[in-house]
């Protein structure tokens, strides 16, 4: 099977989790992409979706989905997302696609996280993908020489084909930060949160999956 027939069946299988006449939260990139197109099959079920991300917004509409702002929605049953990295414990790094800070919001605000991969992404020990960091764009020198002192080597990431820097969702920019070994997702997490100018880091610990379900050749697997 390829990568893209891994990410279609765990999006498919991801459907089972979706609660009908409740609002769904919906994460980016590819594999969530997968899932919004099966979610389409079945939007006679729900009363519309929360969106990670503007380009999830727009997948989600074209599709005739309403999309409802966080604002108006007090509680989410279920968020579906895909992940970059992510171990046993169900703790993840995301923003592969830059959209982490509103997918840990969204996530923050949801019963139950529920992260759908191909198998690849299953790692011991968190860090070979560059962790992603949102940071408020006059801090970003600032953020990376903190970052440089936890280890890491932070590159600040580019508009494609460009010399400039990437603009997130929410006016940010991104230091993905390669060279770390995340033996503790958790403590990493609260130390690189509390760095001044740092929106949001990609690091999903403290408030991780509660269930992965992994693209594998022999089938989907379910890690609770
Ligand atoms: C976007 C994310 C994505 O979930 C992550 O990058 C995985 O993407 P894909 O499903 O394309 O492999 O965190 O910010």
């Amino acid at each position: 099977m390829t990568q893209d027939e891994l990410k279609q069946a765990v999006a498919r299988a991801a459907i089972a989790y979706v609660v009908d006449n409740e609002i769904i939260g919906v994460g980016t990139g590819s594999t969530a992409n997968f899932f919004i197109d099966e979610l389409a099959l079945i939007k006679h079920r729900i009363k519309g979706a929360v969106a990670s991300s503007e380009a999830t917004a727009a997948r989600l509409r074209g599709h005739g989905i309403e999309v409802f702002d966080l604002n108006d929605v007090p509680a989410i049953a279920v968020y579906i997302d895909g992940a970059d990295e992510i171990n046993a414990a169900g703790a993840m790094i995301k923003g592969g696609g830059a959209a982490l800070t509103r997918e840990k919001i969204v996530a923050s605000v949801s019963g139950q996280f529920v992260c759908i991969a191909d198998g690849s992404k299953l790692v011991d020990v968190l860090g070979k993908f560059p962790l992603p960091v949102e940071v408020l764009p006059m801090a970003r020198n600032a953020v990376a020489r903190e970052l440089a002192k936890l280890g890491g080597t932070p590159k600040l990431r580019l508009k494609a084909g460009t010399d400039e820097a990437f603009v997130t969702d929410n006016g940010g920019n991104i230091l993905d930060v390669a060279g770390l070994a995340i033996t503790d997702p958790v403590a990493l997490e609260a130390q690189i949160n509390q760095i001044v100018g740092v929106i949001a880091v990609g690091l999903f610990a403290a408030r991780g999956a509660n269930v992965c379900l992994l693209g594998m050749a022999e089938g989907v697997k379910t890690l609770k």
